[in-house]
């Protein structure tokens, strides 16, 4: 189905889970989906606001806490009965600047949260899938910096790669039991991260001027564009696989949006 044409209550009771949903994109993919009829676990260590009206369990969650990011998905299957869609969003950029200069505790940090959250959280999912019957899809959000090196981004990168080949495994470890994962990176979207980016020293981060740039021209992918993106390309991709037993494509990119967002960096 083509980007932007679809029935928008298809998913109304769809159960919907998103970490790191307290601001920016987490946060505004949240309000989309509920736009749809979804129900929502929302979870990241401020404890996010559920979109006025919408069904939600809310939590404060820190992902690098396997037993909390497990306890947190019982307690959205023990109020909705399931999930249908996982989306490991919670990240960091920090620490930026040339890896010789770096602080080992801040890199430590980065790789806590931006790896080991996505593993705890599609681990968590994947065991969620395997004991009911059907279908789910994990998405775990990752960035063009995945696969091209940035001076300044070295835990950025390496961490994104990861991610990428987290998704990558699990989607061919659980082909047959019902879960189809994707890694989706979804263009440059305006928030804190995007802030920290721009308030960036040349020194520290060559490519800034790419960046302000793009807030210049407001050349944003807004979240409502990778919410709908999400819906299309991996929750109905993933309902429609019911057997599939094998893997599509598992990384994916969202295309500009109508704002003509330039591919991502980050
Ligand atoms: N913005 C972009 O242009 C862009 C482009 C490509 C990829 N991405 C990716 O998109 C995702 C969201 O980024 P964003 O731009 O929305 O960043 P953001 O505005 O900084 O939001 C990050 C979210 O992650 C949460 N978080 C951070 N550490 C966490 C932890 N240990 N446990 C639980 N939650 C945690 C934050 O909440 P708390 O601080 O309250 O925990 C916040 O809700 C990230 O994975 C990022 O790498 C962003």
């Amino acid at each position: 189905m083509a980007h932007g044409s679809r029935d928008r209550a298809a998913h109304a009771g769809q159960v919907a889970v998103i970490t790191g949903a307290s601001r920016g994109l987490g946060a505004g993919l949240a309000a989309s989906l509920a736009s749809e009829g979804m129900r929502l676990g929302l979870c990241a260590r401020t404890r996010p606001d559920g979109p006025v009206g919408t069904e939600s369990v809310t939590a404060s969650v820190d992902v690098t806490d396997a037993r909390a990011v497990d306890a947190f998905a019982g307690d959205v299957v023990e109020a909705f009965g399931r999930i249908d869609l996982w989306v490991n969003n919670a990240g960091v950029l920090a620490p930026i600047g040339p890896l010789a200069e770096a602080d080992p505790d801040a890199l430590h940090r980065h790789i806590d949260i931006n790896i080991l959250g996505v593993l705890h959280g599609s681990a968590a999912f994947a065991r969620h899938v395997r004991a009911r019957p059907g279908t789910g899809a994990l998405v775990n959000i990752s960035s063009g910096a995945a696969t091209n090196p940035y001076e300044g981004w070295a835990a950025y990168c390496a961490s994104k790669a990861a991610v990428e080949m987290i998704s990558e495994v699990i989607a061919r470890e659980e082909r047959h039991h019902g879960l189809i994962a994707f890694a989706v990176s979804p263009g440059v979207v305006d928030s804190d991260m995007q802030v920290l980016i721009r308030s960036t020293s040349a020194g520290s981060f060559p490519q800034v001027d790419r960046f302000l740039r793009v807030q210049e021209d407001q050349a944003f992918n807004s979240p409502a564009w990778v919410a709908q993106f999400i819906v299309e390309q991996c929750l109905e991709a993933a309902i429609g696989a019911a057997t599939r037993g094998g893997t599509g494509t598992v990384r994916l990119r969202v295309p500009p949006g109508p704002g003509g967002a330039r591919p991502s960096a980050t």
